[in-house]
């Protein structure tokens, strides 16, 4: 079977010829005059449409062309001619044009231009959009480049559970999953609430990140990831926040910071390339309505090492621009969106990993220095966006994790099946996760986390 014969983006890219074939999708629109109508029909497959041109003394079926609108199905037969438009290379020449599914006038997307806010709102149509399809395609193209790069290097795809009774981070962001019933809550003797009554007899929650349970896998298979959505109930209102996010978590068994460093740059690369070589046309669309410059960043950022620097070095770079910032920084705080982006934007010009991060700003799980005050963290910080990327080389001695673990106030035993890894044939190991979605925003150009993501999840936001 061949289904992307058909397609729009293929049609376009023939040649005249007299073969009869077919085009389906949906009207962007319709310019109609005495004797022609011009159709431009969409599919998805690629940003331009398909120029339909529709001979009225020819197709004489004057009450089906009056009832196709904007919005409406199609599906059109004809010769794919040279055009005659400077628009476009080829377009198609109607012999039958069937109206498929009608669409009346109170279709929300009429040729006037939309706000990107106004779209969310509808965003079960908003994929019909040149900008949401454009996006689409480019976070299509990442998603496969992940599992390219990581197939090509001999990982293992795992996927790790969405509902877990862990809390990855240690950051207390989760949501509670329960089937107990909330105007009747069973409670204990002490008037607590009796999670044991509960579907999993304890209390459960939406995962936070897949790392802890990447971990397992990493110390049987050497080298795996995991790529699925997470969930933070960050009550935050940002640009660059969802409570429903995907994450890409590559763990590396025999593997230090250096190596992860090494992958985390050579991945970030990899999908930029992807984007640029299978979506120029996407590329220019976002260069010219959404960030001008973008495709010249991508390929430099292509062509350029990424800067490194120490946790305190950045922090030494920073503090002389303290009075610029709405939180001044010192020894020990944690690095906001202003100071990355000041780091990344002012002091790199490039993207920028920032290692060894205070002990005390970081999880849990990340490796202890020998300074006994910095943990072997790593953040990937980019222009315009600040963090990207969040990994580590992982404490690997049994004795200083859970040592640290109960200095943070953790239950260890709960997370008796973690700490058994650095029992049974421990391995220095790393990772790294990358917000998925912060990788399309980079890529597009587009400036609200909200706008990379189908339908996106964020305080208040539910909608769909
Ligand atoms: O830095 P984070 O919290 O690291 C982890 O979750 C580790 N377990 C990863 C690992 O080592 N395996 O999150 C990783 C990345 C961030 O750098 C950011 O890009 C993204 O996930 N991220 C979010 N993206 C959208 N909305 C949110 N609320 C996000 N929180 C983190
Ligand atoms: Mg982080």
């Amino acid at each position: 079977m061949d289904l992307t014969k058909n397609r729009i983006k293929a049609l376009l890219a023939r040649q005249s010829g007299d073969e009869i074939v077919q085009a389906d999708g949906w009207v962007r629109t319709k310019r109609d005059s005495k004797n022609v109508c011009f159709l431009s029909v969409n599919d998805g497959s690629c940003l331009q449409g398909l120029q339909v041109v529709i001979d009225k003394a020819k197709l004489n079926d004057n009450a089906v062309l009056a009832s196709i609108t904007t919005g409406a199905a199609v599906s059109c037969r004809g010769k794919i001619v040279a055009s005659q438009g400077g628009n476009q290379a080829v377009e198609m020449q109607a012999e039958e044009v069937k109206l498929v599914g009608p669409c009346p006038n109170d279709y929300p997307l009429q040729k006037k231009f939309q706000t990107v806010e106004y779209l969310r709102e509808i965003a079960h149509l908003r994929a019909r959009t040149n900008t949401f399809g454009a996006v689409m395609r480019v976070r299509n193209t990442l998603a496969f480049a992940t599992h390219q790069y990581f197939q090509q290097n001999g990982f293992i795809y795992v996927h790790t559970p969405i509902i877990s009774a862990s809390d990855a981070e240690g950051a207390g962001e989760q949501f509670t999953v329960t089937t107990l019933p909330l105007d009747n809550v069973p409670k204990t003797k002490d008037g607590k609430v009796d999670w044991s009554k509960d579907f999993f007899g304890k209390m459960s929650k939406l995962t936070v990140s897949g790392q802890l349970e990447g971990e397992t896998y990493a110390t049987a298979m050497k080298n795996i990831y995991t790529f699925g959505p997470t969930f933070r109930s960050e009550n935050s209102v940002t640009k660059r926040h969802l409570a429903e996010f995907w994450m890409i978590e590559p763990e590396m068994s025999f593997c230090d910071i250096e190596g992860n460093m090494d992958v985390a740059e050579e991945y970030l690369k990899f999908l930029f390339k992807a984007a640029l070589e299978k979506n120029p046309e996407d590329l220019e669309f976002f260069e010219k309505r959404v960030q001008p410059g973008i495709i010249e960043t991508l390929r430099h950022v292509v062509e350029t090492p990424f800067a490194h620097m120490t946790y305190t070095e950045a922090i030494k770079a920073l503090e002389p621009h303290n009075g610029e910032f709405e939180f001044p920084v010192h020894w020990g705080s944690d690095i906001q969106t202003e100071h990355e982006r000041y780091l990344t934007e002012q002091v790199c010009k490039s993207p920028v990993i920032v290692t060894d991060y205070p002990a005390a700003i970081k999880s849990f799980y990340m490796k202890q220095n020998e300074d006994g005050k910095t943990v072997r963290g790593m953040d990937v910080l980019v222009p315009r966006l600040g963090e990207i990327i969040g990994g580590s080389e992982r404490e690997v001695d049994y004795d200083k994790l859970l040592a640290r673990m109960r200095q943070l106030g953790m239950n260890t035993d709960a997370y008796w099946w973690y700490t058994d890894l650095r029992k049974y044939g421990t391995v220095p190991h790393s990772g790294f996760g990358l917000g998925f979605e912060r990788a399309v925003m980079y890529v597009t150009g587009m400036q609200n986390i909200r706008d990379v993501i189908p339908y996106p999840r964020a305080v208040g936001q539910i909608e769909f």
